[in-house]
């Protein structure tokens, strides 16, 4: 691990405060504009993805393309945004939905988002605690779509939210999300990028365990799918690592 972890720091220059404190997400500031990219894409677009910004751009909504065909998104639909980010995702959700409702518990990344959509006028965005969706009404969402959100939350996180999603949602309503599967960890057939982002994320959170509301957090699809039926949504499909529910 600790050969990883050199080997990343060496790669990318030491640049690790993003991770190694509590900035992940709620004190992350909007000046931050590189930590931010980096916690949204980790360093796939290199150490200074703010130079590829039109590259994530597309790479996100690319992703967000994927969640909108399995929800089966319609145009007159209510959509939340749980975890907006950046709000790539969300300018994509929007093109396909009636309105988009956008949350998040980073106001750096509500406020990138804000401009980011400006052009769109059928997003709203929020402000959230965790596991509180109040500004949104009761059984007034259509499809809940939440990308590389649940990957940072562990199984408590996941059941509060589910509580808080049942309440917004309408009945039949949907769910999609995206998790970390721990069950691919080190396996037979190995996931060489999943294996090395545990070792690295184990070393961040063994040098600074206040880190860990912004690393990943592995389940297994078992998990979520029990926490989701306790609490009445109906397991629907599974693709990769997404998983469908129905309310
Ligand atoms: C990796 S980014 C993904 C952003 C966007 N959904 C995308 O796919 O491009 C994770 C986002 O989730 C937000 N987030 C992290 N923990 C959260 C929580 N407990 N509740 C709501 N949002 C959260 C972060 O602030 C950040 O905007």
């Amino acid at each position: 691990m600790t050969k990883i972890l050199s080997s990343l720091r060496h790669k990318h220059g030491g640049d690790y405060d993003h991770v190694m404190t509590n900035r992940a997400w709620v004190d992350l500031e909007k000046e931050d504009f590189r930590g931010m990219l980096i916690n949204l894409v980790g360093y796939r677009f290199g150490p200074c993805p703010e130079e590829k910004l039109e590259d994530i751009r597309q790479d996100r909504a690319i992703y967000a393309a994927r969640f909108i065909r399995m929800a089966g998104v319609r145009p007159g639909d209510v959509v939340l945004d749980l975890g907006s980010g950046c709000g790539f995702g969300t300018a994509a959700i929007a093109q396909h939905a009636g309105r988009v409702i956008a949350c998040d518990i980073s106001p750096a990344y509500l406020e990138f988002a804000r401009s980011e959509c400006a052009a769109l006028d059928n997003v709203q965005f929020h402000l959230i605690s965790r596991h509180d969706l109040s500004p949104v009404e009761d059984q007034s969402v259509d499809t809940v779509i939440s990308m590389a959100v649940f990957i940072h939350l562990n199984l408590y996180d996941i059941y509060l939210y589910f509580e808080e999603i049942r309440r917004v949602l309408k009945t039949g309503g949907k769910v999609l999300i995206d998790f970390a599967n721990m069950n691919r960890l080190f396996s037979r057939i190995p996931n060489r990028d999943q294996d090395r982002q545990f070792l690295a994320h184990a070393g961040f959170y063994r040098d600074n365990p206040g880190a860990l509301a912004g690393l990943v957090q592995w389940n297994s699809a078992r998990g979520i799918r029990g926490v989701a039926h306790e609490l009445g949504f109906r397991f629907v499909k599974r693709r990769g690592h997404k998983l469908l529910f129905r309310l």
